[in-house]
């Protein structure tokens, strides 16, 4: 084989290694929205404000984060779509909230509702009822 044939052959390896590379699913920028990826999210972007267990947050002078460890699946979800979308307006969940997507947004939600939760529901009689 001449020096020409063994660039051709590296060369169409080389193109098809690199077209094999961009089809992995595991090397595009959207990554798949799994409760794996939501944790991993969760630990990276969310939980410096709202803890590392999402039942500690930061005492943020003024607008404190809540709670989140526990909530609701739907309210989480109804939540951050909010914040995406503009209807509920916060200067700091604005931001956090809007590169998601819908499946971005839900599996968000599974995992962070699946935490363990200090949250509870207090009885009629401490309103007065
Ligand atoms: C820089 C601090 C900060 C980061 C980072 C942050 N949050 Fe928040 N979060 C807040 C604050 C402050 C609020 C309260 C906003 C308000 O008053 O509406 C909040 C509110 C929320 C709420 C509404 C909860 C409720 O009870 O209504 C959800 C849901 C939420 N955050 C989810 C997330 C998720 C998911 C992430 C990561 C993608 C995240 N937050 C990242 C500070 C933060």
């Amino acid at each position: 084989m001449n020096r020409i044939s063994q660039l051709a052959i590296f060369g169409l390896g080389l193109a098809l290694f690199t077209t094999a590379a961009l089809a992995d699913p595991s090397t595009t920028s959207t990554p798949p929205a799994t409760l794996a990826w939501a944790a991993q999210h969760f630990k990276d972007t969310c939980s410096s404000c709202h803890g590392a267990d999402g039942a500690h947050p930061i005492p943020l002078p003024g607008n404190p984060p809540p709670i989140l460890a526990g909530q609701y699946r739907d309210y989480l979800v109804q939540a951050l779509m909010e914040y995406r979308d503009g209807q509920r307006q916060n200067i700091i969940m604005a931001p956090q909230a809007k590169a998601l997507t819908d499946a971005q947004v839900r599996a968000l939600a599974a995992y962070i509702s699946s935490l363990p939760t200090p949250l509870h529901t207090l009885p009629l009689q401490e309103f007065g009822h």
